[in-house]
């Protein structure tokens, strides 16, 4: 029997979203300042770096930027910095945040030239709003209706030259017009358990917690590609190291730690397995399609698809075919099910 539907989903530990438990004042003093300080990403390092040096040196505005990829890994942070290295302020909102076009124009008309409005989950956006977004992108300018009737006319403001920096957890999300105003655009990639150590250790410094190498090495294997999921278990190991031990974060300590959260060797947790037992058990290892598989464990397909896949995928657990997801020879091992040479299909003769 495969358990469906009461998943505690705003209280798991390995949520790569901001959840309850997230102290996000102590979030905010780890989130790295430049880009020197910030782990991981080198080819967006690389390239943001050269984009913003040559705004810099032309005097211009950044081109718009558009930051794409699963949840949890820096995009916020990114773009606090890209504002910071350019010397520029940087307003943050939101795409659900814009309610009215009245909301867009407001920020717009308060930025300053050169400066970065970031919009986060862009794809939310209404079309309506996007409507009054495409002048500002590419003309810098708004377009008003004024008046009713035969008496309407439409003004136009003029904008300063601003960067837009978007972020949305898939690209393909996004319309195809808004999509090609973004002269920037770049992938985040989940982190690699070495880059995740290097961050836990960072992090470790600033909150001024001991912590062995070892025991890093053990909290970023599990942390499934994702700084936030890795600074959360930090703080949630440290309360483990202060009771239980002397307040040094050692491996035996993290290994307790982690374990208790049930969060298992690799960072999964019951709702991977879940999704996985589901494919293997349910439809004999699969092919299944996405909505199939989340209505038959009771999740939404998107939190299957933006949250458990990436790192499923990462890990070569789960395979996507164009008639649907599989599961592969590594979930069967790593879930401890033995898989049947005929892929589970009972034969007739
Ligand atoms: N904290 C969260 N994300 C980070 C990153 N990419 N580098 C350094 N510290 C971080």
């Amino acid at each position: 029997m495969i358990e469906t539907g009461e998943f505690d989903f705003e209280n798991r530990i390995v949520a790569p979203q901001v959840i309850k438990e997230d102290d996000q004042d102590l979030d905010y003093s780890l989130r790295p300042k430049t880009l020197a300080e910030y782990i991981g990403q080198d080819k967006v390092k690389e390239n943001m770096s050269i984009y913003i040096e040559a705004a810099k040196r032309r005097g211009e505005a950044l081109d718009h930027v558009l930051l794409y990829g699963p949840p949890g890994l820096g995009k916020t942070t990114l773009s606090n910095i890209i504002a910071h290295e350019l010397g520029v302020n940087i307003r943050v909102t939101s795409g659900p945040a814009i309610e009215k076009t009245g909301d867009l124009a407001a920020l717009l008309t308060s930025l300053q030239a050169g400066d970065v409005l970031f919009i986060d989950e862009i794809h939310r956006l209404s079309h309506a709003i996007e409507e009054v977004l495409y002048p500002a992108l590419e003309d810098f300018a708004i377009d008003f209706m004024v008046g009713n009737g035969p008496a309407a006319r439409s003004i136009r403001i003029d904008l300063p030259r601003f960067t837009l920096i978007g972020a949305t957890t898939r690209s393909g999300q996004l319309s195809a017009p808004l999509r090609d105003r973004f002269g920037i655009i770049q992938r985040l990639e989940l982190y690699s358990p070495q880059d995740l150590a290097e961050i836990i250790k960072r992090s470790a410094v600033i909150l001024g917690v001991a912590i062995d190498n070892e025991a890093a090495e053990e909290m970023a294997t599990r942390s499934r590609g994702t700084p936030r999921i890795a600074n959360r278990f930090l703080k949630r190991v440290r309360d483990y190291a202060d009771v239980m031990g002397n307040g040094r974060i050692t491996k035996d300590i993290a290994k307790i730690a982690l374990d208790r959260m049930e969060v298992d060797n690799l960072g999964l947790d019951s709702l991977d397995k879940r999704m996985l037992t589901m494919i293997i058990k349910g439809y004999n290892g699969g092919p299944v399609g996405l909505e199939t598989l989340a209505s038959a464990i009771g999740e939404e397909s998107v939190t299957l698809e933006d949250v458990c896949e990436p790192y499923l995928m990462q890990l070569g657990f789960l395979a996507r075919t164009p008639r649907g997801r599989c599961a592969t020879e590594l979930a069967y091992k790593h879930l401890g099910i033995i898989k049947p040479d005929n892929g589970g299909q009972t034969t007739l003769f």
